[in-house]
């Protein structure tokens, strides 16, 4: 599903060296390090959203940034779905509006047992920007797996949760994956809800190392 080879970049100073990663199927990886150390910047790169300085992305066997912007769009349209460290919930709408954008784009329904279970559904009529961080969080998953993706890719997805909430977003996130055969890779600081993925690499001296769980 992914494949990524000798990936390097930098901003002011080398973030990492000639990296790889690969994702197969119904892989849930985790990826952690410490703040600053690129971890969203990796994310953005694999999610089509960033080209490295060097190195290739494939997703689906595609290799992303040879694409054309057209095919690039559609690729992220059908196949892929990124919950961002910083929400990007269209203010001035509804929870509700935001998730029905996805449902007419991937022409799929809105799960309200799915609603209930993220604990939004009693304010899915409400303005975003009245809600919490922790509910503007779980619409944005809400809105990712209503695409029904088959690759999500989570930037620190459970980071403004209670333990029960970002347990249960864990849970829902692994059934989403082994229900639809899709791929998660996730980045979080918190190693106990990394344990949850298959797979948990952390980015350190300019590397990513895989960790014996
Ligand atoms: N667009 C950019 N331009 C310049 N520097 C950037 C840019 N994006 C990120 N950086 C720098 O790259 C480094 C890594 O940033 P990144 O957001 O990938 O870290 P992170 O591991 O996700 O951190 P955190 O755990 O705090 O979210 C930081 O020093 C950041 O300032
Ligand atoms: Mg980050």
């Amino acid at each position: 599903m992914i494949k990524a080879t000798n990936l390097s970049h930098e901003f002011d100073y080398p973030l990492f060296k000639n990296i790889s990663l690969e994702v197969k199927a119904k892989e849930k990886v985790a990826i952690i390090g410490v703040s600053g150390s690129g971890k969203s910047t990796l994310l953005h790169i694999l999610s089509t959203f960033l080209k490295p300085n060097s190195g290739e992305v494939y997703l689906f066997n595609e290799n992303i940034y040879s694409l054309k912007e057209k095919e690039l769009i559609n690729l992220r349209k059908n196949k892929t779905g990124i919950i961002f460290q910083f929400h990007y919930l269209f203010n001035g709408f509804s929870a509700f509006d935001n998730l029905k954008v996805a449902q007419i784009l991937a022409d799929t329904k809105i799960d309200e047992t799915l609603l209930k279970r993220l604990n939004i559904d009693n304010v899915i009529h409400q303005n975003i920007q009245t809600l919490s961080g922790g509910q503007q969080q779980r619409v944005s998953i809400a809105r990712v797996l209503t695409k029904k993706p088959k690759i999500i890719f989570a930037d620190e997805p459970t980071g403004n949760l209670d333990r029960e909430s970002a347990f249960e977003v864990m849970d829902i996130l692994e059934e989403y994956c082994d229900k639809n055969e899709a791929s998660l890779v996730m980045v979080t600081h918190d190693e106990e809800i990394a344990k949850k993925c298959n797979t948990i690499y952390k980015l350190e001296n300019y590397g990513l190392h895989k960790l014996t769980k």
